[in-house]
Parts: structure tokens; sequence; C-alpha cells
């Protein structure tokens, strides 16, 4: 908690910012990101499921490099999570990292890897989605 403070009070020295709910029921830029994220994994699944090992590096690597919300919402995340923050960060690493561990093996034709890498993608989407999802909804549109 008090990493958290700190961190937050730091970011606001640092960039100036001045931390305001956005409007009224505006949608973040975090969940337009997570659209993005959703449109990928269609594509991603639509790759594998036709054979098309292209269209799965390609997926990958947009999944594994999706942009990262604004600094202010960030803050808000941050802030809502308390030390919480942590495992948030994780489950995020834990999609990049796999995300690229996909595309390499769809470079390589690894058919078996890619698959399995599916499999845990999924679950590390779904396993911020349990956790966070609920909570966090309400402080980015609030
Ligand atoms: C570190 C946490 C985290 C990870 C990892 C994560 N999400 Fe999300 N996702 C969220 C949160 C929080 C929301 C709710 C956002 C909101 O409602 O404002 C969300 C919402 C969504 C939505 C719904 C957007 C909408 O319009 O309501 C989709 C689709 C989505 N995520 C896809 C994915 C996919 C696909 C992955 C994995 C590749 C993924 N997410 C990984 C946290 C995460």
């Amino acid at each position: 908690m008090k990493y958290t403070i700190s961190g937050y009070l730091a970011a606001i020295l640092v960039f100036g910012l001045a931390v305001s709910p956005a409007a009224d029921g505006q949608e973040s830029h975090f969940r337009g990101m997570m659209q993005e994220l959703g449109r990928q994994m269609g594509r991603l699944s639509e790759g594998i499921m036709a054979d098309d090992m292209v269209l799965v590096a390609s997926s990958a690597i947009s999944i594994a490099d999706h942009p990262k919300p604004p600094m202010s919402e960030r803050i808000r995340i941050v802030s809502e999570l308390g030390t919480d923050a942590t495992a948030f960060r994780a489950i995020d690493t834990e999609v990049h990292d796999t995300a690229m561990a996909i595309h390499t093996a769809a470079k390589e034709g690894d058919r078996v890897e890619v698959t399995n890498g599916f499999h845990k993608l999924v679950n590390s989407c779904l396993a911020c989605h349990t956790r966070f999802r609920g909570r966090l909804r309400s402080t980015l549109t609030e």
C-alpha cells in the first residue's frame, strides 16, 4: 500500500498529471485495447483452425505487443488495485510471454507448441478477467 501511494505520487510529480476520472460512462482506452485483444484472439484461433501459421504468427505478435493504456488510466488501475497490482502485472507479463512463444512456434511450424500456447493464453486472459474485471470495470468508467 505504501509502495502504491508513493508510486502514485511519484507519477504525479514526474508527469504533472491531474488525475480526474473519465466523464460518466465514457469508454476507456483500456477497454478499447481489450476489444482489440479480443479481435486478435479471434484471428489467432482462426489461424490455428485453418492451419495458417502466417495468421497465427501475426495475431500472436499483435497480442504480445499490445499498446499500453495512457498513464492516467494506468495510475487509476494501480491506485484501485493497491498491492494486487503486482498480480495484475504478472498476468499481463504471462500473456506477453505466451504470445511470444506462440509467435516463435508458428514461425517454426511447431503446431503442438502453438496449440499448447493457445490453451495457456486463454487461461491467462481468463485468470485476469476472473480476478480483476469486475473490480476495474467500474474504476475505469466512473
Ligand atoms: C491483466 C489483466 C487482463 C488480462 C491479462 C486480459 N484482460 Fe481482457 N479485460 C481486463 C479487464 C479489467 C477488462 C474489463 C475492462 C472494462 O470493462 O472496462 C477486460 C475486458 C476484456 C474484453 C471486453 C471488452 C468490452 O468491450 O467490454 C475483452 C474482449 C477482453 N478483455 C479480451 C482479452 C483477451 C483476448 C485477453 C488475452 C489475450 C485479455 N483480455 C487479457 C483485464 C485483462
